[in-house]
């Protein structure tokens, strides 16, 4: 039986994104497939990957240079295989929904993505520069680790039964 391999590639500053992406990673491997966890910057070709799961923190309401630059990259080769695109931010936490994704910007619309979720993050004041803090204190995020890992692994799994469904026999 041929294996479907998968990319997950997901865009973090200061390691909340890089942690989802990599909780994302090991459960599509659980569920039987070949997957390379490579950032964003370091991939080199999506030849002979048929999923990719593309992931990005969301900063000042943006996906980051580093995701929007993959994108770019690869916008052509991206409309071709199927694509699972998540954010990580925390727009509206700890009350409301995390960050809309319509909010996220005109990266996402450029990729099709068979589904996009937001996933919330984790904010320590201490890890980020001065440029970094002076924004959060504007913006009053709070601080804190919000990531919800069922969730996130949850949202794995139905990608794998997505993957499945598609999966040549034999
Ligand atoms: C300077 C700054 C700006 C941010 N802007 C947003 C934002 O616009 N929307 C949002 O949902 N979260 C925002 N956040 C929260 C980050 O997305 C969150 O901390 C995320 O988990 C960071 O992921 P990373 O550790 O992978 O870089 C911001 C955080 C910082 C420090």
């Amino acid at each position: 039986m041929i294996r479907m391999k998968v990319l997950v590639t997901a865009s973090s500053k200061h390691g909340a994104t890089a942690e989802i992406a990599e909780a994302i990673a090991k459960e599509i491997t659980r569920g039987g497939f070949d997957v390379d966890l490579i950032a964003p910057t370091e991939v080199e070709s999506i030849d002979g990957y048929d999923a990719v799961v593309l992931g990005s923190a969301v900063y000042m309401t943006q996906w980051t240079e580093n995701a929007r630059a993959f994108i770019s990259r690869f916008r052509e080769q991206l409309r071709t295989v199927p694509v699972w695109a998540f954010s990580c931010g925390l727009a509206g936490v700890p009350n409301g929904e995390a960050q809309d994704p319509r909010r996220v910007g005109p990266a996402l619309l450029d990729i099709n993505a068979i589904d996009h979720q937001t996933f919330k993050g984790r904010l320590e004041l201490t890890n980020l520069n001065l440029r970094e803090r002076s924004i959060a204190r504007m913006g009053a995020a709070p601080e804190g680790d919000y990531r919800e890992w069922d969730k996130i692994r949850a949202w794995a799994n139905q990608i794998v039964q997505d993957l499945k469904e598609h999966t040549p026999e034999g």
